[in-house]
This record gives structure tokens, sequence and C-alpha cells, in this order.
């Protein structure tokens, strides 16, 4: 495999995290899932299908982002050395055309695209090395702290660390503040990180992103129930199931759920019990929070990093905010 795979757990007992997971989330009250336990291989494939679809917009809006100020981005790099760390790279569609303009402004590039999906890390580097013929890529199969660990220990060139999409979303801000000053304190001083922030809009064009037409984000948030029936031997029917997205205007998170739609018990082999649900009973499975202008300026400031510039689509949908270590 040309890509490091690291685990927390002892290699033998791959499914131990996330069986742990399950059992925790599921004895809470109320129940929730992690969400990143939605990206296994098919839910990699969703995710993907997700990002194509006219509604879900914060990939066209990162997309035209980087179209109109790819150039300036990389004109700060020009001709130095530097490592891009992609943490949750995923396709790597909007990374490339960065990558593209980087190479142009004649930036001696290495790429180091993080995932925790194997399968997504095999396409991905197909792929990159396809669009970028000699670009020299070293895939990361892994979480993000485990992966920044092994990150600072293996490089001493140049980073820009990029954590695009809604990535940064799903951390509540406590969460968010303590994962970013967590970058910083695994960077030099002189290093950069591009971070994705989706803004507070239309609460229409939310909901509508969260609960497509055709069902692909229903089908995302099941797949967590499959992905249990497939690896830990859950017996989820999934008839009983619906996905439920809303917004939350005062946390400012839109909030994913699946909700029992009936009185049930369901066994889990690995887990050696059952779980029961009672009837419309939900289980959380994801958090997406959105941010104001505001809120950005003080989370650079807050994790210790220096504001170096912000770029927005038309829209004015998504910013990506580019910060350097001072
Ligand atoms: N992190 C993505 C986001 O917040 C993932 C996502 C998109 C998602 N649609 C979803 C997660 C629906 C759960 C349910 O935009």
């Amino acid at each position: 495999m040309p890509w490091h795979t690291l685990s927390r757990n002892s290699p033998d007992d791959p499914h131990a995290a996330f069986a742990l997971d399950v059992l925790t989330g599921l004895s809470e009250r109320p129940k929730q899932l992690s969400s990143k336990w939605f990206y296994d291989d098919t839910g990699s494939v969703l995710f993907q299908k997700i990002m194509d679809l006219e509604e879900y917009y914060p990939t066209d809006s990162e997309r035209e982002i980087f179209e109109r100020y790819g150039e300036d981005i990389a004109g700060r790099f020009s001709g130095q050395q530097l490592d891009v760390v992609d943490l949750g790279a995923g396709d790597g569609a909007k990374t490339s055309i960065l990558l593209d303009h980087l190479k142009k402004a004649g930036v001696d590039l290495r790429y180091v695209p993080v995932d925790i999906s194997e399968g997504a890390m095999a396409s991905l580097e197909d792929r990159m090395k396809q669009a970028h013929p000699g670009l020299e890529v070293q895939g990361v199969v892994g979480e993000y702290v485990p992966a920044l660990r092994w990150l600072s220990t293996n490089s001493d060139r140049p980073r820009l660390v990029l954590f695009l999409g809604s990535n940064i979303g799903n951390f509540d801000k406590p969460r968010a503040r303590a994962f970013l000053r967590r970058i910083w304190s695994g960077l030099r001083p002189g290093d950069h990180t591009l971070v994705g922030f989706d803004m507070k809009k239309d609460i229409e064009v939310l909901l509508a992103a969260y609960n497509d037409k055709e069902g692909i984000t229903r089908d995302f948030n099941l797949n967590l129930l499959e992905r249990i029936n497939r690896e830990l031997g859950g017996e989820f029917d999934l008839q009983n199931w619906r996905h439920f997205g809303t917004y939350n205007v005062f946390s400012g998170a839109m909030e994913s759920y699946l909700v029992s739609t009936k009185a049930q018990e369901v066994k889990i082999a690995a887990l050696r019990q059952s779980f029961s649900f009672e009837a419309w009973e939900p289980i959380h499975t994801e958090y997406s929070y959105k941010y104001l202008p505001e809120d950005i300026e003080s989370l650079a400031r807050f994790t210790g990093f220096e504001l170096c510039a912000q770029y927005s689509d038309r829209r004015d949908w998504f910013i990506d905010s580019l910060w350097r270590v001072s």
C-alpha cells in the first residue's frame, strides 16, 4: 500500500473503536452516533454524490472560491517548498484546483491527503497522480489527531494544512477551538492553514442542502445503521427509520437525526446486547455549525493564528479563511 495507515487500536482489532463508539453512543440519553463513522467506503461514495447535488451548495461555493482566488492564495507561496496537508481529503476535487495554481506559482509541492476511508484514499491517489503528473503524493489513512501527530514527526518542510468543506462545522464551537488550537500546536512559525466556513444564510437554502429531493442525504444518514449491520452484526431494519434534518437558529447548527418510527428492539451481535428504541425516539448523528464573519475572526485570534486573508464566493455563502502561525 502506498499510503500509511494509522490506527488508535491494536491492528488485529480494527472494529474496536467503532464498536466502542456505537456502544457508548446508544447507551447515552439522548442517543447519538458520531458523524466520523459516516465515511466508510459506501458512505464516502454517497458523500461524493451529495457534493454533486444541486442543493448542496458548499462544494460549488468553495470551487468558485478556488477558481477566483486560487492564484492569490498560491502567490503567497510562490517559489517555496510546501507540504499541502489535506484533512478529510475525500475526492480531492476542490484541492486539485488549488494544486494547479500552486504548480503555476512554481511551488515545490508535496501533497499529503489524510482520510479515514481507505477506499477514498485509493481512488484519490490514482486520480491526483493522473491529474498532476509527477506530483509527490503521500497519503495517510486515519483519524485527524493521530495523523497530525504522525505528520509533525515526518516532515520538516513548510506546511499548508487544508480543512475544507464544512469539516470544521462538524465540531461544536468549543471543540472547533480545541481542534484548531491542536493544529496550531503541531505547526511551526510561518506555516499556514486554510479553513472552510459555511456561513449563516437563508434557512430554506440550509434545509434544502441537508434534505435533498433525491434522498441521497437520507441514504447517507441511514448508511450508518447499515454499517452497524455489516460490521457489527446489527439487525436494524431500515424500514423503521427515517432521516430528519433541521436547523437550530439559536445554536446555528444544522442537525441530523435518525428517528425510530416505532417501538423496537435491535440486536447488535458484536456488542452482545439489544438496544430499545421508543416510537419517534431520535438518534443524533451530526451537527454542522454555520458561522458569522465575526465568529471566524475571534476563532483565529483565540487559537493563536494570525488571519492573513478571507475569500468568499459571490453569494457570500462560504468563506475560506487563510491563517498563519506567526
Ligand atoms: N460534513 C458535511 C456537512 O456538514 C456532511 C454532511 C452533508 C452531512 N450532508 C449531511 C452529514 C447530512 C449528515 C447528514 O455539510
